[in-house]
Parts: structure tokens; sequence; C-alpha cells
């Protein structure tokens, strides 16, 4: 029998919750659709942190790289231990060496979730780059705590970086409704977005059959709440996705819906597959965290991984759920009622 080794890091707060959800998914789905899965877990999170003075060991990376793919919770205990500490140590070394570049985020909706828009029939796939642009980590701080301190992060576009992304969203583009938008804001910052729009227009010579249109990030903004349907494909910067994939979340539903898959598409190394969400201090330990975005993520993950059927099912078990209003209304069913109702509805596929 086919046998995936999945590396499971839950992280923190409600990461531990969802990630104990998407596993249970995924298991039942595979035991009925011919392939294993084994999972590997790895406690790397703020806690580790605490006990190490690292949030994950020195060889975590040579660690990782024997997986077929990364299952990931969320990074983050601000309480304890700073976010730019926790979030360099863990998750974002894990996408920059696995050169992850692409960062997939879908955003509809599911069934009988009411989002707050009038509309409707939405169905975006954000494309964000992963590895580079304005997260690049370059940078520094010289005569901290004095009155001439100076602080400095620089934005770092490649051509190669930029070009592969863009690449990335022409292809999704064409494989869906054909129409891509580009994300910059050129008008403001003169050299790495109009370097962003200038590759946009050289990779649309070569791709005739889309039909590609350049936004400001902040117009873009306002679109994606105005008018959502008249969005296919979006490729964004490292933080221009960052945002507009919350903004996308809170059109879908929220932040409990949206999934996201971190692709190396030449497969030269694992994928992480992890919800938008963080580890949600606010209602870590209430046992009422929302697991779909993890198992939509898993879902892509068996999409990933071949298991095209499997990740189908996942997805109809989703909608069957949410379409009886169950984890549909923040709060109002436990992790526990919400997994064990897309576990009875896949047995009905
Ligand atoms: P967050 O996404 O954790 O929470 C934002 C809001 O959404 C909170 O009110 C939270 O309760 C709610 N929420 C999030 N996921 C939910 C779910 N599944 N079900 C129900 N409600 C949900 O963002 P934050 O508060 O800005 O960040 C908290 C920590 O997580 C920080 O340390 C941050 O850096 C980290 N973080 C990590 C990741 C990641 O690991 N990929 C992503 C985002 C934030
Ligand atoms: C996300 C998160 C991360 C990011 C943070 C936690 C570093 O917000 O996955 O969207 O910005 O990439
Ligand atoms: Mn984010």
């Amino acid at each position: 029998m086919q046998t995936y080794s999945i590396a499971l890091i839950p992280g923190d707060g409600i990461g531990v919750d969802v990630i104990d959800a998407a596993w249970e998914i995924l298991n039942s789905v595979a035991e009925t659709s011919g392939f294993a899965l084994k999972g590997t877990e790895f406690p790397w999170s703020c806690a580790f942190y605490k006990e190490t003075g690292r949030m994950m060991p020195e060889d975590g990376i040579e660690t990782l790289r024997g997986f077929d793919a990364i299952l990931l919770g969320a990074v983050g205990w601000p309480k304890e231990v700073p976010d730019a500490v926790s979030l360099h140590g863990l998750l974002l070394p894990i996408r920059k060496a696995f050169v992850q570049y692409a960062n997939i985020r879908p955003h509809r909706l599911l069934p009988g979730v009411q989002g707050p828009l009038k509309a409707e029939a939405f169905d975006i796939l954000c494309i964000r780059e992963n590895t580079e642009g304005e997260y690049s980590g370059a940078g520094g701080r010289v005569h901290q705590g004095m009155d001439n301190e100076v602080a400095v992060e620089t934005s770092i576009f490649t051509r190669a970086g930029v070009e592969r992304i863009i690449r990335f969203g022409f292809e999704q583009a064409k494989a869906r409704r054909g129409k891509l938008a580009s994300v910059t804001k050129s008008n403001a910052q003169k050299y790495s977005m109009v370097f962003w729009d200038e590759i946009t227009q050289k990779l649309a010579r070569e791709y005739p059959e889309v039909e590609v249109t350049s936004y400001h990030v902040d117009a873009l903004a306002a679109r994606m709440v105005m008018a959502p349907e008249s969005l296919d494909v979006i490729v964004a910067s490292n933080l221009f996705g960052d945002i507009l994939t919350d903004l996308g979340a809170a059109i879908q539903g929220g932040l409990g819906f949206a999934a996201s898959a971190n692709i190396n598409p030449d497969r030269a190394a694992p994928s992480m597959f992890e919800p938008v969400h963080g580890s949600a201090p606010d209602i870590a330990g209430k046992g009422i965290a929302n697991p779909m975005a993890t198992i939509w993520s898993g879902a892509m993950m068996l999409e990933h991984l071949g298991e095209t059927q499997a990740a189908r099912r996942i997805m109809e078990a989703l909608a069957i759920t949410t379409g009886k209003g169950i984890g549909t209304t923040p709060g109002k069913d436990t992790t526990a009622t919400i997994t064990s109702a897309v576990k009875n509805a896949l047995t009905t596929l």
C-alpha cells in the first residue's frame, strides 16, 4: 500500500487542536481510499523554545527534508516568546529552506456559511510569494535605544523570484477562468513594484489566453469587498499577499475557513500545509477552534500528493457539514463536534 510520511508540527495554542482534528479526518479518508499516512510529530513550539532556547533543533530542517509533506498548526505565543523570535525560528525558515515559493490560499464560501458580504458567488485563488520580498529578513538596527536609532528593513525582489511566482499565477489562471490580478503599488514603490509590473507585462506575452490586470494593492483590497466575483487568480508579493489573504479569510466567513499550501512546485523538497490563521491565544484551550481551515489544508496536501479523489471527498464532507449549519457560527460548535460531523459526513460518501 502507498504510504506517505507526514511531519506533524502542531505548534502553539489552537494549532494543537486543529492538527489533531485534521489528522483524524485525513486518516479516516486514507483508510477508505487505499493509502496510508505515517505521521511523525515534532513538539517544536514556543514551549520547546522555553525548554531548549530554540524553536527547533539545529538539524530541524534536515530532519524534515525526508518527509513527503509537512502539516503545521500555528506558531506563536507572544505573551512568552516574541513573535519575531518564534516565527523566524520555525515557520519562516521552513518556507525559505524548502523553497516553498508559492503560497496558495483559496477564498470561497462553503455551503451554508454566511459571509459578511452581499456577494456570495466568488471563487478567488490567491497566490502569495513566500520566500523573499518584504519578508526577506534583511535589515538591522543601529544605535539601539538612543535618540538617533535607525531601523532598516529592506525588501528584496529578485528577477528569478518574481518571475517564478508570477508565472505560477499565470499557470493557475490558465487552468481556471483565465483571469489574473497582479498586485502592485508602483505608484509609490518606484523600484520593486515597477520591476514587478514589468515582469507581469513580459510574461503576459507568453499567456495570450489569460486576461491580466494590474491593481494597486489598496484598490484591490476594496475590490475584494465590493466586487469579489470579478476576481479569479490574484498574484501578490509576500506582504501584500499576507494582508489580502486575511481579508480573503474574512469574506469567506472567517479565519476558521481559510486554508493554505506552501508549495515547492519543483518538488525538490517537501511542501507544507497549514491554515492561514495563527495560534489564537484568545480562544486557546477553550476547545472551540474551528478545524475546517486545517482540514481543508489537509485536502490540499492530499491533492499535492496525488490523492485527488480523497482530497475531493474531504471537500465534499466539509460542504455537507457546513450545509447542515455545523461549524458555521463562530464559537457555537466545539472543535470535537465539528470534527466528528466531518468524519460522519465522510462515511456517507
Ligand atoms: P490569529 O489568526 O491567531 O487570530 C486572529 C483572530 O481570529 C482571533 O480572534 C482568533 O480567535 C480568531 N481565530 C483564528 N483562527 C481561528 C479558528 N480556527 N477558529 C476560530 N477563531 C479563530 O492571529 P493573531 O492573534 O494576530 O496571532 C496570534 C499568534 O499567532 C501570534 O503569535 C502570531 O504571530 C501567530 N500567527 C501564526 C501564524 C502561523 O503560524 N501560520 C499565522 C498567523 C499568526
Ligand atoms: C501567515 C502568517 C505569517 C506570515 C506570520 C505569522 C509570519 O501571518 O502565514 O499568513 O506572515 O507569513
Ligand atoms: Mn498572515
